[in-house]
């Protein structure tokens, strides 16, 4: 009899063949782009550059994970990601951009999200989740959906909590968006526990890291910006007044998680609001509040931008969030600052993924965040590979399909 076996995973919770190394992984990792290159954040081991963006997918029963995000996010988790983060997932169950938002502000909502890390953990694989509250743009339809009269508010009746939406100042977002309430100094207290609380759920989840969704217009950065906090308390007016919040979320969260968990903050390094020539959030102020990062507990800034103000006027091209990140960095790097940049938006080709962290040649960050890429094509990093010309580690159950590496690709495009 052969001494041969097909080894499981030791101490996962059903049978599943060794993967060892991960999938994604550079065969050669001497000559292998930084793309494909590890990286050490605390204790957590990623094989390369590539993170799964959070992406909402409105498909939750009560905050609960189903099998579309299982479904979901094992394609990616499979083909080599190296750090697969779960959408934005509500502290509280005001915090759900829409009622068919993940949650994870009770114990029953752990279970699920436990079998997403315990799948990635079997295969290798690390994971993530992006801790949420939407503030003012809570309570809206699912993203491809909108009423009749234009509107996107989900009334009580159908779900929604318009009468119980949370904002710094009560100013709404957008015709068509619930009408806020301004948060007391009660309703901040009980936000922070909230996010302290969520973070010991992912601990017990098994998750590796945690991403605070500071981005897009939601809760956080409406507290950020002058445009949206206009309050006259310790939360409001000065640039420490309005980072307040953030920085007793940062300490609520690092303060429930180990030493070795991994935590991220996502931003909107501008609200596009300069034309406006009234105070926003800008550029400005990013490069600030990053300086202070590290010494809070933040290993990575993910660097996005925009979702504040329906007036925002994004000058977009391929670059333009790639270049808030590299002058993010950048600047840490001048003041003499480590934190790690995460880049992300519109990242949709292995030659502009590999350029953006290539060490040597004045790379913009440390790992890509990809979105939609990979719901278009959730073998992107396994496709990247073969077009750099990098030999990777395919899931040993696919490996009589790997493709072979493209000799002379072209990589400069
Ligand atoms: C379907 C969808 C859902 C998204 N949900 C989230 C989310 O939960 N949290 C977040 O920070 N960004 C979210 N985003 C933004 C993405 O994470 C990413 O920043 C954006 O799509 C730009 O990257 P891309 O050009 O690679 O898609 C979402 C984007 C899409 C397409």
């Amino acid at each position: 009899m052969s001494s041969i076996v097909n080894k499981g995973v030791p101490n996962a919770p059903f049978y599943t063949p060794v993967q060892g190394p991960p999938a994604g992984t550079a065969l050669d990792q001497a000559t292998a782009p930084t793309l494909f290159k590890p990286l050490k954040i605390r204790g957590v081991e990623l094989q390369n550059r590539f993170v799964v963006s959070p992406m909402c997918m409105y498909s939750a029963d009560d905050g609960h994970v189903t099998d579309w995000h299982f479904a979901h996010l094992s394609q990616f988790i499979l083909r080599g990601t190296a750090l697969t983060i779960v959408e934005a997932t509500a502290v509280t169950p005001n915090g759900r951009i829409s009622p068919e938002d993940l949650g994870i502000w009770k114990d029953s909502q752990i279970s699920g999200l436990k079998r997403i890390v315990d799948f990635a953990h079997s295969q290798g694989q690390k994971v993530g989740i992006q801790l949420a509250h939407a503030g003012r743009k809570a309570s809206t339809l699912a993203s491809w959906l909108t009423l009749e009269d234009g509107s996107r508010t989900v009334a009580a009746e159908s779900g929604g909590w318009p009468d119980n939406v949370w904002a710094p100042s009560a100013i709404k977002f957008h015709e068509g968006y619930a009408e806020p309430k301004a948060m007391t100094t009660e309703d901040i207290k009980v936000l922070v526990q909230a996010f302290e609380d969520a973070a010991r759920r992912a601990v017990a989840a098994g998750f590796d890291v945690i991403e605070i969704h500071g981005a897009h217009g939601y809760l956080i950065t409406e507290f950020l910006s002058p445009a949206s906090n206009k309050r006259t308390d310790q939360y409001g007016g000065s640039f420490e007044n309005r980072t307040r919040l953030l920085f007793e979320v940062i300490k609520a969260v690092r303060g429930a998680i180990p030493e070795s968990m991994a935590l991220f903050l996502r931003i909107s390094a501008t609200e596009w609001m300069e034309w406006a020539g009234e105070p926003s959030w800008t550029m400005e102020q990013s490069f600030q509040l990053a300086k202070l990062l590290p010494a809070a507990g933040i290993d990575l800034l993910d660097v996005s931008s925009a979702g504040n103000n329906p007036a925002q006027r994004l000058v977009i091209h391929p670059y333009t969030q790639i270049n808030f990140a590299g002058r993010i960095r950048d600047e840490l790097k001048k003041n003499g600052i480590n934190l790690l940049i995460g880049a992300v938006g519109l990242i949709t080709n292995s030659g502009v993924a590999r350029r953006i962290v290539q060490e040597g040649e004045a790379p913009q960050a440390d790992l890509v965040f990809i979105g939609r890429q990979l719901l278009r094509e959730p073998e992107f990093v396994l496709r990247a590979a073969q077009e750099l010309g990098v030999e990777v580690k395919w899931p040993n159950q696919y490996h009589r399909a790997a493709w072979r590496v493209m000799a002379g690709y072209d990589t400069a495009m």
